[in-house]
């Protein structure tokens, strides 16, 4: 037996998205289904309309999500039926090297369901992220559903699903940030302002925004930004030594993905400092440096996949501080929209207008 529902699809390069009847198979072992609450507009949707991420057309897109579990298949124990989870897109296999050796956060494996999503013609489906939660419901492997709160508001916690738990955890995971350390953000998205706020909540002194929108840098503010540094008026490089007694931050996040702000990162931290780069790069950019400076300048340049998240661990952590009023997630809520809304919010997301649209369902 299998369902039929609305769900959000881009059929071929560029072509704007349409509503469309798709079919959900029942969940076969491991899997389960999830009756969609809310989903979030997320960049990675508009690279894969646009081509960017691979061929596989038509996708089913959405992948920031949190809803309830409608059927489980054989063998899945970890949730039940009724429970409010959220979706992530790191489910981790626990038998590859990287789990193996005990930082699961890296699992080189992770996985999805196996059966495939269709159009009512029977053309398979490519999830966005493995999820594809645009839709009335969606099939996910079961280790892709987190139990959380369920008094929590769907639109909310179901950020966590992707970009605002790819900056936190940027910020807590990745980078390490502790009590006093100052703290550099270049790129404030959504990615970054949840940068921001995780380094507000994990005791940094001097947090440091930096946008070429002021807008942006205005909702940094609200996120916790001690200072903020508007870099097509001025150097941001020496305005992040500037604002901290000339010697750089203790850790720089980039969450743009470009060379240049990549540079601007690695030459405003102090000497032992981190980067974290966040912002996913292009496959044709490139950066050349002197090779001296990386020796120099000493510390870690890491990369920071999903957050260096683990949904188990993370997800309810975020979720309680957030009901606690103790983590201001709701503020990267911008608008609700409806299922219709996608191609729209696509826009006036392109024209940087939003943290994010959250699609009601
Ligand atoms: N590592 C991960 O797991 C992960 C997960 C989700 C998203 N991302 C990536 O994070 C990045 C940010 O995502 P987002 O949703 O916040 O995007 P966004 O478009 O909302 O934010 C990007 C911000 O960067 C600013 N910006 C652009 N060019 C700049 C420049 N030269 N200097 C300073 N600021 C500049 C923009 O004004 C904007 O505020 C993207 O590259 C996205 O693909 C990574
Ligand atoms: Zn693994
Ligand atoms: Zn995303």
């Amino acid at each position: 037996m299998s369902q039929t529902v609305r769900g959000v699809v881009a059929r071929s390069k560029g072509a704007p998205v349409e509503v469309v009847p798709i079919v959900i198979p029942d969940p076969g072992p491991g899997e389960v289904v999830v009756a969609i609450a809310a989903c979030g507009v997320c960049h990675t949707d508009l690279h894969y309309r646009e081509g960017g991420i691979n061929d596989e057309f038509p996708f089913l897109l959405g992948h920031e999500a949190a809803g309830v579990v409608e059927s489980v298949g054989e063998g899945v124990d970890s949730v039940a039926v009724g429970d409010f989870v959220v979706l992530n897109w790191r489910a981790v296999c626990g038998q590859c090297r990287a789990c193996k050796r005990g930082q699961p956060q890296y699992c080189f494996d992770t996985f999805n369901a196996t059966q495939k999503m269709t159009l009512e013609d029977g053309t398979e489906l490519t999830p966005a992220l493995g999820i594809g939660a645009f839709a009335d419901k969606t099939l996910v492997h079961a280790g892709q559903c987190t139990k959380v709160d369920p008094s929590a508001d769907p639109a909310v916690v179901g950020l966590l699903g992707c970009g605002v738990m790819a900056g936190l955890g940027a910020a807590v995971n990745t980078g390490g940030v502790t009590r006093g350390q100052s703290v550099a953000v270049i790129g404030c998205g959504g990615v970054g302002d949840a940068a921001i706020m995780g380094a507000r909540l994990a005791g940094a002194g001097t947090i440091i925004a930096v946008d070429r929108d002021d807008k942006k840098l205005e909702w940094a503010t609200d996120l916790g930004a001690t200072h903020t540094v508007n870099s097509t008026s001025v150097d941001a490089v020496e305005a992040i030594k500037e604002l901290t007694n000339g010697f750089g931050a203790d850790v720089v996040i980039e969450a743009v993905g470009r060379p240049e702000t990549y540079k601007q990162a690695f030459y405003a931290r102090d000497l032992a400092g981190t980067v974290v780069l966040v912002g996913v790069p292009t496959p044709d950019m490139t950066l050349e440096m002197p090779l001296i400076d990386f020796f120099s300048h000493g510390g870690s340049l890491k990369s920071s996949w999903y957050g260096d998240c683990l949904p188990e661990r993370d997800f309810p952590t975020y979720v309680d501080l957030y009901q606690q009023g103790r983590l201001p997630l709701e503020k990267f809520v911008t608008e609700r929209i409806g299922i219709e809304d996608v191609e729209k919010a696509f826009e006036t997301m392109h024209r940087g207008e939003v943290l994010r649209s959250v699609v009601v369902l």
